[in-house]
């Protein structure tokens, strides 16, 4: 039987998910059709994209570059995510970049795959609204939530609680002394994903995994003591749902993002693809879960504080939490102070109850300034 063809843009396609995204597209030439690629600065790589996938319409960071590029400039990536020839948008930006692209394509009545978090760190309760007037359903893309809702499906009325599992990041071997002075190029090396660099942080940090607690409130309208974290060192169970019964289901499978990449792009439809290597248990052996050793993680109590609390709270904790990363990385703070860097913002803050877009957007923006101010003042 012929299926109808999927035409999708992916914002961000020159990243991890961006790539890998291509990489689903890519095996099913006759189910997905790329309309729209847009990046920020890998030009070089956003040019073989456009060279093997022709999209009608193109985007990037750099307006001298874009010109020289085959394909239509659409002129911001808000437009790009309503194109009338497109069916799918993938939201795989990082940062504030692709919250008013979700909005834009939400409204549009876009299938949106969503795997750029901070969208909902920073604006859940303004998004999930949207999501519900315009009767258009977000589909997780990240890992952990997209385990979720497969193990969610007809099950919604019957469940107790969501166990979302954590790898532990690059430093869960490490006491809290030892990790004072780790640097940014052990911190990039995830034991068990392969990932964007501020996610990889975020993961060594755990802040990546109250993103997701905060991320899984909103897509799955649970209560936050309702929602578990468990250390999970292989990264094979993505996820788990408690039913009513007591009975857990798990979603299981190898560490590979293509899997739910390529489930929000064919669902409700599920398909096989030959390029990614079948899941053996007997090949794990064992599988192995812990409590999470919460004083070597002091971001993730604070990164849940912070993040679900209302109004602009969320879009200043993503902020602060994105400065402290760029400035980890450039090895102008110690990794022990990413926790400091956002305390001190936090303290600063002045929230507002409703903000719109606009507010929220401005507040992350506020937040990413003030963490670097202050660590320029602090170096002098
Ligand atoms: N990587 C994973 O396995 C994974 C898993 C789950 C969830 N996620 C989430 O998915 C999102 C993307 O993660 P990633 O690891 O793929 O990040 P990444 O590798 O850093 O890629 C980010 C993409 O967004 C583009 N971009 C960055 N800033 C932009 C801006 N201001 N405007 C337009 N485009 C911009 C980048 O372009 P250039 O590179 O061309 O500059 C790149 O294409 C994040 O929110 C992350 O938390 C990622």
């Amino acid at each position: 039987m012929a299926h109808p063809m999927r035409r999708v843009a992916v914002l961000g396609s020159t990243g991890s998910v961006g790539t890998q995204t291509l990489d689903v597209v890519r095996a099913f030439p006759d189910r997905f059709k790329i309309v729209a690629l847009s990046a920020g600065r890998n030009i070089e790589l956003l040019a073989q994209q456009i060279d093997e996938f022709s999209p009608e319409y193109v985007l990037c960071e750099d307006a001298e570059a874009l010109k020289s590029l085959p394909g239509r400039d659409c002129g911001t990536l808000e437009e790009m995510a309503a194109l009338p020839e497109v069916d799918v948008v993938m939201v795989s930006t990082v940062g504030s970049a692709g919250l008013l692209p979700t909005v834009r394509a939400l409204e549009a009545g876009k299938i949106v795959a969503l795997a750029n978090k901070e969208v909902l760190i920073m604006a859940g309760e303004q998004v999930m609204d949207i999501s519900r007037r315009y009767n258009n359903q977000i589909l997780p893309v990240d890992s952990e939530p997209s385990a979720i809702w497969q193990c969610m499906l007809g099950e919604r009325d019957a469940i107790r609680k969501l166990i979302i599992t954590a790898s532990g990041g690059a430093f869960r071997d490490k006491s809290p002394a030892e990790l004072a002075n780790v640097s940014p190029e052990e911190a990039l090396k995830h034991p068990t994903w392969s990932m964007g660099r501020k996610i990889t942080i975020d993961s060594a940090t755990l802040v990546n995994k109250a993103f997701e607690v905060i991320e899984a409130h909103w897509l799955f309208d649970m209560p936050y003591d309702q929602i578990e974290v468990v250390v999970h060192r292989q990264s094979i169970v993505h996820s788990m749902i408690e039913t009513a019964d007591g009975i857990v289901k798990a979603h299981l499978g190898s560490p590979d993002m293509r899997y739910p990449i390529q489930y929000a792009l064919s669902h409700p439809e599920r398909i096989f693809n030959p390029g990614l290597k079948p899941f053996d248990p007997v090949e794990i052996g064992s599988l192995t879960f812990e409590a999470m050793d919460s004083k070597l993680y002091p971001c993730f109590e604070l990164a849940i504080d912070v993040g679900r609390r209302p109004g602009t709270w969320g879009a200043a904790l993503m902020g602060a939490d994105e400065a402290a990363v760029d400035m980890f990385l450039e090895n102008r703070i110690k990794f022990t102070e990413i926790p400091d860097v956002i305390r001190g913002v936090v303290a600063q803050h002045t929230a507002k109850d409703t903000p719109n877009l606009d507010e929220i957007i401005q507040t992350a923006e506020w937040a990413y300034d003030t963490a670097r101010s202050a660590a320029v003042g602090s170096s002098n």
